[in-house]
């Protein structure tokens, strides 16, 4: 048996935070020796909200970048960019034939995200989960890391999985195919439970997110060393002393003995045990030092990577070449079992 698939991406928009950092890619980064992994720039996904088409492609080739940064390796991981693989967008179409609209309408980030667009919340927006059904789909993902907010979108992925399945898989001549993965394999979320969930410095009820019009509410992973110690000085906290996990009258408390227990790469026993007598001031400090110890390195390893535009040109195209065959394999098993033609090879 070879090494188990892997599936995931980030959208380009604007830059990334630590919470796409510990939520996501540093667990791609982590596992990615034990599996055969694809991880793609959904940039199909970044236009689902109004978009600054000038900076589409830049952010786009920064975030291929920044994966590159963060240490993923290309000797086990393909990274390419969605867009450029024309069977998502095809795999999608005919995933929303089969997809009941009920079961988009009560996606909670098609809720939250629809709210803010008011009139002009687009069709491609309530579509997004199908979409990334396709990307996931596509590459016979066994396991799909992402953060916490993904769960839901990764169940109706699942769903859409064993709807095909069921509607077009091997079975009797009606039709009525059986459950298992006879055409898409049915992925697993991987959660991690440490980071699955970083919250705004600014208001720990509140994930932290690339549209909060804070720029205060995250760090993002480019974010200079002054402006990490700023972010964190003037981060929200609360006036008890001691610091302790898991009080729910104390989430901004919670969140950030969180990060730093990820961010230092301490068990949460530890993290608890040192920072139970603290007072902010002696906190915020050591926040900080493991904030910029582990975005440092990063930082530099980007700036290499954009002063040789060619390197990243020649990976997106391998990395391109490598991924449409994959995907086109499974495009072409699902039209054929929806009962399409094929045009002769
Ligand atoms: P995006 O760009 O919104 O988020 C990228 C990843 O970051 C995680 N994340 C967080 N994790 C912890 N704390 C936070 N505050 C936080 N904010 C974001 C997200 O869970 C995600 O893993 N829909 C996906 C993009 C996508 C995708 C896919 C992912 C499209 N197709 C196929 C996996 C497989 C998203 O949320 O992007």
């Amino acid at each position: 048996m070879g090494k188990p698939r892997v599936l995931s991406g980030v959208q380009p928009t604007g830059t990334l935070h630590l919470g796409n950092y510990l939520g996501a890619i540093r667990n791609w980064v982590d596992d990615q020796h034990d599996s055969d992994n694809f991880f793609c720039v959904v940039d199909l996904h970044a236009v689902t909200v109004p978009h600054d088409p000038t900076m589409l492609a830049e952010n786009t080739r920064a975030i291929a970048a920044l994966y590159l940064a963060c240490g993923i390796d290309l000797s086990c991981s393909t990274i390419f960019v969605q867009s450029q693989i024309s069977a998502h967008a095809e795999l999608a179409w005919l995933l929303n034939c089969v997809t009941p609209l009920n079961w988009l309408e009560r996606m909670i980030q098609f809720k939250e995200k629809a709210v803010k667009q008011g009139e002009n919340v687009s069709v491609g927006l309530l579509d997004y989960p199908v979409l990334m059904a396709a990307d996931i789909l596509l590459y016979d993902a066994d396991r799909v890391p992402v953060g916490e907010d993904q769960k839901q979108h990764l169940e109706l992925t699942r769903d859409i999985a064993l709807r095909v399945n069921h509607q077009f898989g091997a079975g009797d001549s009606l039709g009525k195919g059986g459950e298992g993965d006879s055409i898409l394999k049915v992925p697993d979320p991987a959660i991690r439970k440490a980071g699955a969930r970083v919250m705004s410095l600014t208001d720990g009820a509140n994930k932290m997110s690339k549209s909060d019009p804070s720029e205060m509410s995250r760090i993002e992973i480019l974010d200079s060393p002054d402006q990490i110690k700023k972010k964190i000085k003037r981060c929200k906290t609360d006036p008890v002393r001691g610091l302790e996990f898991d009080n729910p009258e104390r989430p901004e408390c919670n969140n950030l003995l969180g990060l730093y227990q990820v961010l230092s790469n301490q068990t949460k026993e530890a993290v608890a045990t040192e920072c139970a007598h603290m007072g902010w001031g002696q906190f915020k400090p050591l926040l900080t030092a493991a904030a910029i110890a582990t975005l440092e390195p990063i930082q530099h390893k980007y700036q290499d990577i954009l002063n040789d535009p060619g390197y990243l040109d020649t990976m997106l195209k391998d990395g391109q070449t490598k991924a449409n065959e994959v995907a086109q394999a499974t495009l072409n098993r699902v039209k054929t079992a929806m009962g399409f033609s094929l045009p002769a090879a």
